[in-house]
């Protein structure tokens, strides 16, 4: 069972790159487990409790909700039309989350590890979160983020007892209870921890009526972060899907790690205390993967400088919804480094890996076998010299990297096979032995290795590009795979990848090309990148 989650994206932002990107490596691993075998449940959403969803709505005349619900609606229709089909989409307005989060809130109030006190400190209004002391020195008391004055704030309000979990969290850190990847992140996660906890503010005081109220409290709003991170038990915490907790893989930008691997266990450890919750499992994995930057600057706001939905659009009419997700899964900022955003790089991936690599490979095998094969099916026959023990090393290496939560291995692992493939090719000849009638059923059956390893490599690629990879399987007549995964299904087994000699049961159609050419030209004028000539 694999139970994945993304953050849930403010709906006062729109929707842009980044939340695309954490979007898709969530789809992407869902995907790969419901391939292998494994039924799996994949969040995401919006939160939508914070105080400038308020100010945004009265700007524009329009009643709160209805704002927010047009925002969350961009942000599905974003995903969508670039392939990702999450399980559930929860937005926290909606009524299923604010009793969770009330009921969680009140029993953390019985506990104790909820208490009203007094707060003051250093606020940023633009991220509505306080900052501690040190850290608002170190900036010259502007917020690190948009760099406007922090605001010295005192008022009533409840605390979480967070400091009472620091060593359970050091623990399970330690002891990978909890994994962090990257490694790095882990160890910095630890040196900060081993500085100590302190309770943190987790309301603020009541303005309206948004946000959830704190139960006994109607003065004071729990705050949106303690809101959010509900979420990921909300969603699950019902009879029919109980046994989806805990989540498996929680996929997070790098700016919201502390959250998720501190803040979020020692809340779950604090509910544990509570009878309902008395044997709540925690999280396993927080996947905190860095950012897209543009011209090396952060994107931002301010800057004006994010890759937006428009221009990823623009990009998706170009070269396909799949070639996009390929080109995020495989150039993406999964580890440490920040990610340079370029078109010309997407541009120059498009033709070298999709177009002349995978597409190429794939016409040319499947056109040959149309040609050669007797009714253009190919058959195992004896030895072919094809080097089936390198494809299936490549394919487990692949499968074991994914299992660490690194899914730009799938795209490497698939397109060394279909290197491997293109070689023995260039290299075999099949289609000049074909041009003796005797040599034909050896061209077979080295035409039934070379789709053989294309039908594992296509695996590789389907949670990355499932449109065009099923458009492969429907050619090459595994179909009922298709049809499954389709439907949002998962696997029977993970048979399908050992390799199999008697893989392809039906005709071999000719593939017309699975990635079109694309010049240069096609986008032009339509990217900022390439219209202010930075190409
Ligand atoms: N609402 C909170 C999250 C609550 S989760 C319980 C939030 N929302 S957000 O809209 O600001 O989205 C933040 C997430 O978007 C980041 O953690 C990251 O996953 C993604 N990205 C935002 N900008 C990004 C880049 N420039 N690059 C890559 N991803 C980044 O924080």
């Amino acid at each position: 069972m694999a139970y994945v989650t993304t953050p849930i994206y403010y709906v006062n932002d729109d929707p842009h790159i980044g939340h695309l990107f954490t979007t898709v490596s969530a789809d992407v691993l869902c995907r790969w487990h419901r391939l292998s075998g494994y039924p799996s449940f994949m969040l995401t959403g919006t939160d939508e409790h914070s105080a400038k969803v308020v100010e945004a709505a009265q700007s524009r005349g329009l009643p709160t909700l209805e704002w927010a619900r047009s925002r969350s609606d961009s942000f599905k229709n974003a995903f969508r039309v670039f392939h990702v089909s999450p399980s559930d989409f929860i937005r926290t307005s909606e009524p299923r989350h604010i009793e969770q989060v009330s009921a969680c809130v009140r029993l953390l109030l019985q506990s104790g590890d909820i208490y009203r006190d007094e707060y003051e400190g250093w606020y940023d209004a633009g991220q509505e979160e306080y900052i501690s002391d040190v850290k608002a020195r170190q900036f010259g008391f502007l917020s690190p983020i948009n760099r406007k004055p922090l605001l010295r704030r005192k008022e009533p309000c409840f605390f979480f007892r967070l400091s009472a979990y620091e060593d359970d969290v050091i623990k399970l850190i330690e002891s990978e209870q909890l994994k962090i990847y990257p490694e790095v992140r882990k160890e910095e996660l630890l040196m900060r921890l081993r500085e100590g906890l302190r309770d943190i503010p987790c309301s603020r005081p009541r303005a309206g009526n948004w946000g959830i109220a704190v139960p006994g409290a109607p003065d004071q709003t729990v705050y949106v972060w303690i809101d959010a991170l509900l979420n990921y038990l909300s969603a699950v915490n019902t009879s029919e899907r109980r046994e989806l907790w805990p989540p498996t893989h929680q996929i997070v930008g790098k700016d919201i790690l502390w959250f998720h691997a501190v803040i979020w266990p020692g809340m779950l450890l604090a509910l544990r205390k509570s009878q309902p919750f008395s044997s709540l499992a925690l999280p396993e994995m927080v996947h905190a993967h860095s950012f897209w930057i543009r011209d090396g600057e952060k994107m931002s706001k301010s800057m004006g400088n994010f890759v937006s939905l428009h221009e990823l659009n623009r990009l998706r009419e170009t070269y396909g919804a799949d070639s996009v997700r390929f080109f995020l899964v495989s150039a993406g900022p999964h580890g440490t480094s920040d990610t340079n955003f370029s078109v010309i790089k997407l541009h120059e991936t498009y033709g070298s890996a999709l177009a002349n690599t995978v597409g190429n490979c794939c016409s040319r095998v499947t056109t040959m076998i149309a040609k050669y094969c007797p009714d253009g099916r190919p058959e195992k026959r004896g030895e072919s010299g094809f080097p089936i023990a390198r494809v299936m090393r490549l394919i487990s290496q692949a499968r074991t990297a994914v299992a660490r939560s690194d899914i730009s291995a799938l795209v490497e692992g698939a397109l060394s096979v279909f290197r491997i493939t293109d070689g023995y090719i260039h290299q075999a000849e099949p289609f000049k032995l074909a041009r003796d009638p005797s040599q034909l059923m050896h061209v077979s059956g080295m035409l039934h290795d070379a789709l053989e390893a294309i039908r594992l490599a296509s695996l590789l690629l389907w949670p990355v590009m499932p449109e065009r990879m099923e458009t492969l399987w429907n050619a090459i007549g595994v179909d009922h795979l298709s049809q499954t995964m389709s439907r949002g299904g998962h696997a029977s087994s993970d048979a399908h990848f050992a390799w199999c000699e008697s893989a392809f049961e039906r005709p071999i159609v000719p593939l017309r090309p699975l990635f079109p050419r694309v010049e240069l030209a096609d986008i032009s004028g339509t990217t900022s990148e390439l219209a202010s000539g930075r190409a």
